[in-house]
């Protein structure tokens, strides 16, 4: 009997274990409730009081031998991919998606409005010179968007400095191509302005650029309504201010309906209005210095602040979140394309 049990033992140490099925095999011929372990002890019962000790041991040594090479295997597999393979109970580990910045989903969705009309996409350096950002632009030499406190230079004279607009892509644009001209401009900008709330030094803005023969006001007016409708919904209205920007004459603020119908709320200072772009017509000058025929064309421009526009629709109050890149505010924004 004891001889039995050593020839057991000798013959579980020999046994190979290099997969799981053959893990399985080795706990159901010696630990399952109907293999070899438990049958032993089944006799154990039925041996005499003065070989009982001796059994006993012997069997402990099998169970003890059997039951470590099997927890010892089992572990080993689980923590190689072929114990995940083969463990087909596991269940499936969902693949985290990412979701876009709030700045992407609202500057995609401007284009895609913009591409429904006809626009088609332009960049430009983020680093320009002081004739693609102001003089092609129209603006006065002693106009404050030249001084250090508006604007971050890199070098003075030759002035080179981080654009406060993608206008300068404009006058690239202009400067390169004959009308009709039929373009939005997205992109980074840059200025000199205290962090707040509010305002940041660095946001985003997307510029929009139509010249062709005969353009008016009108088509001005039409373009925005119809990219208000589209942006803020078909109840939205538009009201245009009189404004002004070097670079467009005559130029105009458009605020759009708020949410509240006029009743006033907090988000349009009771006023029933919000203010969300700039625009105009091209200014001859700006034509003339670009080399387009300014008694031939006409066209209207127009400018808008990615942030402010994401401000209204999430309701969010600071502009500054925007550029924490904190995954609790960013996981709130759905995936979009
Ligand atoms: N460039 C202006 C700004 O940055 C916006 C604008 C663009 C206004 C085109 C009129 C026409 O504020």
């Amino acid at each position: 009997m004891i001889e039995q049990i050593e020839s057991f033992l000798k013959e579980a140490e020999k046994y190979k274990i290099t997969s799981a099925l053959e893990l399985e095999e080795f706990r159901l011929k010696y630990l399952s409730k109907k293999g070899l372990l438990n049958t032993l002890f089944e006799e154990f019962k039925t041996v005499t009081l003065e070989k009982k000790k001796d059994f006993g041991k012997k069997l402990n040594d099998l169970k003890t031998y059997t039951s470590d090479k099997y927890q010892n295997f089992k572990e080993s597999l689980d923590s190689t991919s072929e114990g995940l393979k083969t463990d087909l109970s596991l269940t499936g580990e969902a693949i985290k998606l990412g979701t876009r910045h709030p700045v992407s989903i609202i500057r995609n969705e401007v284009v895609s409005i913009f591409e429904r009309l006809g626009f088609t996409v332009s960049e430009g350096p983020e680093i320009e010179d002081d004739w693609h950002v102001f003089s092609a632009l129209n603006f006065p030499l002693e106009h404050p968007a030249r001084d250090m406190q508006d604007t971050f230079f890199i070098q003075k004279t030759p002035d080179i400095l981080l654009r406060t607009h993608t206008s300068s892509v404009q006058v690239r644009v202009m400067e390169n191509t004959q009308p009709p001209i039929r373009m939005i401009m997205p992109g980074r900008v840059f200025r000199n302005e205290a962090i707040s709330a509010r305002s940041h030094c660095m946001f985003h803005q997307v510029e929009g650029l139509f010249i062709a023969e005969k353009v008016s006001f009108a088509d001005l007016k039409q373009t925005l309504l119809f990219f208000a409708k589209e942006m803020f919904g078909s109840e939205t209205e538009i009201r245009l201010r009189p404004s002004f920007f070097p670079f467009t004459e005559p130029s105009a603020e458009m605020d759009i309906s708020c949410n509240c119908k006029g009743k006033g709320c907090n988000l349009c200072k009771y006023t029933g209005w919000l203010e969300i772009l700039g625009c105009g017509m091209v200014d001859p000058n700006v034509l003339d210095f670009c080399g387009i025929d300014s008694t031939k064309y006409t066209g209207f421009a127009f400018g808008m602040g990615i942030e402010r526009i994401a401000l209204l629709k999430y309701q969010v109050k600071d502009i500054r979140i925007y550029f924490e890149n904190d995954v609790r505010f960013l996981n709130q924004f759905k995936p979009s394309i």
